[in-house]
């Protein structure tokens, strides 16, 4: 017997390949998405929520309930990633949608559809896209929603280097504080987490000839599709384009094709130039935890300077994936 499709949620900024992650868990049968979530990210949140709106309609995906969340973060200023998503989030190719988001705040969307599934017996997987601002402000009001969530597996950090800035990765650069506040979070509440980060996010491409055979199919998805992929080609000067966001709910469809390790990780929320950067302990030698513990107790937490505020939550971190699988994948949502 086949097995029941993933109920799912995205949190999203999109975003182009926000986009290329929407229409992925739109169309896949093995995917069933109850709902959509918003922030401010790549661009303003109102901009977010009708870019989101539109990439459902030509996924054909009307029905899914999108809701607005928080329009900044939670302590620092926003800032939009319109010179990678163009000005609109959507490379230019934003149009209007003829409909409206969901009357329910993106907190309140999501505590619904996680009580709903606590009543019926169900996990959601949820996939923050984003600056995970809707996360954090969910986890630490209605904590009780943890029980319909199957795991997190969210775009951001990274085990290595930063594109927001050296160290940081955009999502978790753009509110360190959230992204702490969720690992602290689903460190307590027992929370599976999943971290699709850069390590793996740069890796998984689609190139022209997949873009011209998307730009053939009578599908307006696809076509958009295409038209995307073309522009972050041409934006980048590159003869591929990174599915990026899609590639972390491939990873919900197929987590055989992600090679993951399991560490503590927590985010560095001080100023400076580590400020949202992930930090993912790789370290094996328990003699050095055991040191560090130790000058811990000896000096107290807060003279400790490399003691963070927050505690470690574990999490399973992509370190690799097959690439050309969750290009495959992702162009299987399409018929290609
Ligand atoms: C992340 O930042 C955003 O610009 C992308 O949509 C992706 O979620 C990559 O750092
Ligand atoms: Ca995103």
């Amino acid at each position: 017997m086949p097995n029941p499709p993933i109920p799912l949620i995205l949190d999203v900024d999109t975003g182009v390949d926000d986009a290329f992650a929407l229409m992925l868990a739109a169309r896949h049968p093995d995917l069933e998405l109850r709902a959509v979530t918003c922030v401010a990210g790549n661009a303003a949140v109102d901009q977010v929520v009708a870019n989101t709106l539109y990439v459902l309609d030509t996924a054909g995906a009307r029905e899914v309930p999108v809701a607005r969340g928080a329009a900044r973060p939670l302590l620092a200023p926003p800032h939009d990633a319109g010179h990678v998503h163009g000005p609109d989030g959507l490379g230019g190719f934003a149009r209007p949608s003829d409909r409206r988001a969901s009357s329910l705040s993106a907190v309140a969307l999501l505590r619904q559809e996680l009580l709903r599934a606590i009543g019926a017996g169900e996990k959601v997987t949820l996939v923050p896209l984003a600056p995970q601002t809707n996360i954090a402000l969910l986890l630490r009001t209605y904590p009780e929603v943890a029980g319909g969530i199957e795991r997190i597996v969210f775009m951001g950090g990274s085990a290595s280097g930063g594109n927001a800035t050296a160290a940081a990765e955009f999502n978790v650069w753009h509110d360190p504080e959230a992204a702490a506040i969720v690992l602290a979070a689903c460190a307590e509440l027992s929370i599976p987490v999943t971290m699709y980060g850069l390590d793996v996010f740069q890796r998984v491409t689609v190139d022209g000839d997949d873009a011209a055979r998307l730009r053939e199919l009578p599908d307006p998805a696809a076509q958009l599709a295409a038209a995307l992929i073309d522009q972050q080609r041409a934006l980048f000067g590159l003869e591929t384009c990174r599915i990026g966001d899609a590639g972390a709910v491939c990873a919900v469809l197929d987590a055989e094709g992600l090679g993951v390790e399991t560490f503590p990780v927590r985010v560095e929320v001080a100023p400076g130039l580590a400020r949202g950067q992930t930090i993912v302990d790789r370290r094996t030698w328990t003699g050095d935890h055991r040191a560090q513990a130790k000058h811990v107790q000896g000096q107290g937490m807060s003279s400790y300077s490399a003691t963070p505020a927050a505690p470690a939550a574990t999490v399973d971190v992509a370190l690799e994936v097959d690439a050309a699988r969750y290009a495959a994948l992702w162009l299987s949502a399409f018929g290609v």
